[in-house]
């Protein structure tokens, strides 16, 4: 007898429906999610500027905010108003016609960032896939068809297809996903010479981050950038910048590659654009921009009417809340801060690192980062984990000294239960 299908096998409870009980919640989420995630114990339910409360009305401060996406925090008046005006006027009609946001997006966002032409999508993987067929196609087009080859970097992340994936230069991300997408070489970041004894007349591109997020907050050294650049340039390939995580002013410039003022060709970007609205977007220089003639490349979501009106409207608060000079100026301060809680616990974290508001403390050797994470949460604070062990603090742009105050001093009163042993973190 052959076996039943698998989902008459699992057989079916009553829908959980409007239980605002965490407990519930979190049980039909283990049965019911995929289980790709490690996610934590509670269930998050509304949000207002830099809190979130979970379902039984438990506060947390998000340092977190959606991994450097919720730049204007949550519920932003402005932001939350022009979504739902948008909503209820137009929200999708596809690549086949044109709609009037999607367009003066572009417009804003190029005199915005200096680029030319923009691309738009969903996400940061899909913004990276466009910047890797963009640069094939634009040597396929020119007949120099052997470049193929991409320069990327080892601690690097670009995302989860197969393409942003293979770019990926951390193994783990790679395990039981072979074979790779090929003519990828990875090199050490921040080491110009490797990059260089590695490029040749086969290199499309070399695809770098200006910080290193998920690799753990490491700010390319300086000068770089501008290196990669004339490396590039020496050898008729292109820079690529993933500017996924570190765009949309969460470095304290419109983009992290300002603060070498370099140019890549094309750049990709997500997180941030949408302050929580899912919206991507290659930025490209009119050199390359006739890679992709229609029929090339596409994506049925991609710059939808609803998503345009998001990020034109966080592009707009962000200059009119000058919230860019305010992530600089905040960084300062967390930057500061951290660095005097490095001092105080210096058996349990090390020196912090980053830019702007995209900022990790690292902890010593031998302390686990999720216990720490954990006890965070309990005491009502958010971050998430980049590299092995570092704390990551990525606030929205919005943040203020008081709440920066207030979560370092949540993390200081971890630090010093992992410090005097109350919190086994070893
Ligand atoms: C630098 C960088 N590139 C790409 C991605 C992937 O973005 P997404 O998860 O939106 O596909 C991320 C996500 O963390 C990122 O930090």
């Amino acid at each position: 007898m052959s076996a039943a299908p698998s989902h008459a096998q699992s057989g079916s409870t009553a829908p959980v429906g409007a239980s605002t009980n965490s407990e519930s919640l979190v049980a039909t989420a283990q049965k019911r999610l995929l289980g790709n995630y490690r996610q934590a114990s509670f269930v998050l339910d509304r949000g207002r500027g830099c809190e979130v409360f979970d379902v039984e009305g438990k506060r947390y401060l998000d340092f977190a905010a959606g991994v450097a996406v919720d730049a204007l925090g949550h519920a932003h008046p402005v932001l939350t108003k022009a979504i739902a005006d948008q909503a209820g006027r137009l929200m999708h009609v596809s690549n086949y016609f044109y709609n009037a946001e999607n367009i003066r997006l572009a417009d804003e966002l190029c005199a915005v960032t200096g680029f030319d032409r923009a691309f738009f999508c969903n996400s940061g993987a899909e913004a990276n896939e466009a910047v890797m067929k963009l640069a094939r196609r634009h040597f396929y087009a020119k007949g120099d068809k052997n470049r193929v080859r991409f320069i990327a970097f080892h601690n690097s992340f670009h995302g989860r297809t197969m393409g942003s994936v293979a770019l990926t230069g951390t193994p783990k991300y790679h395990e039981g996903f072979g074979p790779m997408v090929g003519a990828i070489t990875h090199v050490a970041y921040g080491d110009l010479s490797a990059a260089k004894a590695v490029m040749g007349a086969d290199v499309a591109g070399i695809f770098v981050e200006p910080v290193q997020g998920e690799g753990g907050v490491m700010p390319a050294p300086p000068g770089y950038l501008a290196a990669l650049r004339a490396l590039a340039d020496e050898h008729g390939a292109l820079l690529l910048i993933d500017e996924v995580q570190t765009g949309m002013g969460r470095t304290g410039k419109w983009l992290g590659s300002d603060h070498e003022g370099v140019r890549a060709d094309a750049i990709a970007l997500a997180k941030g654009l949408g302050g929580g609205f899912p919206i991507g977007a290659m930025l490209v220089r009119e050199s390359v921009a006739g890679a992709l003639p229609p029929g090339t490349h596409g994506s049925t979501f991609g710059g939808n009417a609803l998503a345009s009106v998001a990020a034109r409207t966080v592009l707009r608060v962000l200059k009119e809340e000058k919230l860019i000079d305010g992530a600089r100026d905040r960084g300062v301060d967390l930057s500061n801060k951290l660095t005097k809680l490095a001092a105080e616990f210096p058996t349990v974290c090390k020196a912090e690192r980053g830019l702007g508001l995209l900022r990790a403390l690292p902890l010593a050797d031998g302390i686990d980062a999720r216990v720490v994470l954990t006890a965070l949460q309990r005491r009502g604070l958010l971050l998430t984990i980049a590299g092995a062990s570092a704390l990551r603090f990525t606030p929205p742009l919005i943040v203020t000294e008081a709440e920066i105050d207030e979560a370092v001093a949540m993390v200081a009163d971890v630090l010093s239960d992992v410090q005097a042993g109350r919190l086994a973190a070893g």
